[in-house]
């Protein structure tokens, strides 16, 4: 079964073979859920079915490689006590962890599916969620498994906070032991808060030490609440990434442009915590690997909405929209290691030939309109994996 998608008014592929990854009155076939042919749409081959696109823009689905969506509870009352001037410290994760452990697992998984759907209809078509929230060997494992029925991509994040009333090093021994090999089948990478409040240097070496002897690949939570190693370690593990990032040195920004691991920024969570704005703009300008993701999680980004990030990102971080699309797209594949084609697993976040066919329309002309509209509903009609699953 084959669909063209023609009168394509804009269309962003990130194929190095079209100039700026961009192609004006442009044409897409899709053909057993990949990406078969890109080009002008006067050249575009037959297929089984079309779909006009009347000029619209089209680009890759957003890849939100960053959010907590395996919890219950609200913490609507922290987020008032916010924006009344208390800062954010990291506390509230043991509420949620409450919520979550009484929750049953149908009750987590309705409002994972939920969740999940919001984040569709706003054209995420790849999203990675976090364990975190549970914090005994059998809710993080409960919480994976939960995960691994809805999502691409699975991360263990036990080293979240040591939980309430818990020893530490007993904790440590655990999240580096029994909990990460209770997970270990389900996910395919481990996170660690590095930060002070959670995991210090020598604790997150050890977290990052226990992934890396399962084979697992890591990410790191670093730099959000002040400066500190964070970035330093991820970049010594290899980490696929590392997220946050609103308190970074020069020699941070130097480390992540001489190396493969993402730099992650999270606009919402940003403004969310009323933190400052990771340095989106120095970093790419440095050479760094970008992605914008959402951070949806009930603490500090309860949004799942991957246009608000772009939008904030070129209206408060000084990016353009095409190197924020780019971000939001191709980069956040590239933090969950998915730029390139996995065994089962067909690369996301471009429009390439053999790229999954993972696809949003926008109801505009160009993609500039998700920076010029912040907020408005752009999302007209979306693929995945070739099917169209909304408009
Ligand atoms: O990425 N920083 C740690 N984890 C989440 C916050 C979780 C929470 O407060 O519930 C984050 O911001």
């Amino acid at each position: 079964m084959s669909t063209l998608i023609t009168g394509i008014g804009e269309l962003t592929t990130h194929d190095p073979e079209h100039p700026g990854g961009r192609l004006h009155d442009a044409a897409v076939v899709i053909e057993d859920g990949l990406v078969a042919w890109t080009g002008l749409a006067a050249d575009a081959p037959a297929a089984d079915e079309r779909y006009e696109a009347e000029g619209r823009a089209a680009l890759p689905g957003w890849v939100d490689s960053h959010t907590h969506l395996v919890f219950a509870g609200d913490r609507t009352a922290e987020f008032e006590a916010r924006m009344a001037g208390e800062s954010y410290a990291a506390g509230g994760i043991n509420v949620t962890v409450e919520a979550t452990r009484a929750a049953s697992d149908a009750e987590l998984e309705r409002g994972l599916i939920r969740h999940l759907e919001e984040a569709y209809d706003g054209g995420t078509t790849t999203l990675e969620t976090k364990t975190g929230y549970g914090l005994t060997v059998a809710d993080e494992r409960r919480s994976a498994l939960i995960a691994a029925r809805h999502v691409d991509e699975v991360t263990f994040l036990g080293a979240h906070v040591v939980p309430a009333g818990s020893d530490r090093a007993a904790y440590l021994d655990l999240v580096t032991g029994e909990m990460l090999d209770a997970v270990a089948d389900i996910v395919s990478a481990v996170d660690v808060f590095c930060e002070t409040g959670a995991f210090d240097e020598t604790e997150t070496r050890r977290i990052l030490e226990a992934a890396g002897a399962r084979g697992l690949a890591t990410h790191v939570h670093g730099n959000q609440l002040g400066h500190g190693p964070g970035v330093r370690l991820a970049v010594e593990y290899g980490s696929l990434s590392v997220d946050h990032l609103g308190f970074l040195t020069d020699a941070d920004v130097d480390l992540l442009a001489g190396s493969s691991t993402v730099a992650t920024v999270l606009p919402a969570c940003d403004l969310s915590t009323r933190m400052p704005l990771a340095p989106a703009r120095q970093l790419v300008d440095a050479g760094a690997h970008l992605a914008i993701a959402t951070n949806a999680n009930p603490g500090t980004s309860y949004t799942s909405s991957m246009g608000f990030a772009v939008a904030t990102a070129v209206l408060q971080m000084r990016l353009t929209v095409a190197e924020a699309v780019r971000a939001a797209t191709h980069g956040g594949a590239r933090a969950l290691g998915r730029h390139i084609d996995r065994p089962g697993k067909p690369r996301v976040g471009e429009l390439t030939v053999g790229a999954r066919a993972d696809l949003q329309i926008l109801d505009a002309p160009s993609v500039t309109h998700l920076a010029y509209r912040p907020g408005m509903p752009l999302t007209r009609a979306v693929w995945h994996a070739g099917l169209r699953v909304r408009g």
